[in-house]
């Protein structure tokens, strides 16, 4: 059987520890101070990483994935906060697309978010591995709402309505979070499938630091559950 390889980044231990738990078979190495954990986890060859947190540190992991462990699939999975009256804190978001809300070159011109010289700022998820999430989800989380579209990361935590509010208008996007944009980006340029799974930890407004202490362990199982769910369908 053709046995592809999944690369799986969390920014934070919390988001990847349940992951590392169950694997088997597993041979570590370090690479740019990350510890990148290469093994089987639900029947599938994977590597699970912690990348820290923010998007160079993201980038600089999924590069690695590409170029050392010449991952078929690079998936980000963790927490996020709402820009969506709609999507309550514990529902799940699939990335249809990402895109990076901090890009700002509108001195010279550029709307905001777009990324001066490049064709795109907008960045695809693979279309299948966004149809797999959404039916494993339904199955893994069947009493939780789950979401598609577009995504946003920027180095910021959003904690303030205006500056959510701002975001949810300029960008339309579902969520905001800190890395998948720039794991959309690595995996565009290196042409390698990829897939965001959020879960809602706040609300990305004036409540989001206490909401996160409150719920980012609860947000966390979900995409656990989900993940657990995905792997043996890809
Ligand atoms: N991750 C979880 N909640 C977030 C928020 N409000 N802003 C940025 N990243 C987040």
């Amino acid at each position: 059987m053709d046995q592809k390889r999944i690369g799986i980044i969390g920014a934070m231990e919390e988001e990847v520890a349940r992951f590392k738990e169950q694997m088997t078979d597993t041979v570590i190495s370090k690479r740019a101070g990350m510890e990148f954990i290469q093994g089987m986890l639900c029947g599938r060859d994977t590597v699970v990483v912690r990348s820290g947190i923010g998007k160079v540190n993201a980038a600089v992991c999924a590069q690695i994935l590409c170029d050392v462990y010449e991952v078929d699939y690079i998936m980000n999975t963790g927490v996020a906060g709402s820009l969506n009256a709609e999507i309550e804190i514990g529902d799940i978001v699939i990335s249809e697309e990402a895109l990076q809300h901090d890009m700002d070159a509108t001195g010279f011109g550029y709307a905001p978010g777009v990324i001066p010289r490049m064709e795109t700022s907008v960045f695809p998820a693979d279309p299948r591995l966004v149809t797999l999430a959404a039916e494993a989800c339904a199955k893994a989380n069947p009493d939780i709402r789950v979401f598609r579209g577009r995504i946003l990361s920027g180095d910021q935590f959003i904690s303030d309505k205006n500056t959510k509010e701002r975001l949810a208008e300029n960008f339309r996007g579902l969520c905001t979070e800190m890395e998948g944009g720039a794991v959309a980006q690595t995996a565009y340029l290196n042409g390698v499938p990829y897939l965001i799974l959020r879960a809602i930890s706040d609300k990305a407004d004036d409540s989001a630091s206490m909401a996160y202490d409150t719920f980012e362990e609860m947000a966390i199982r979900h995409t656990v559950r989900l993940v657990t769910e995905l792997l043996p369908r890809l």
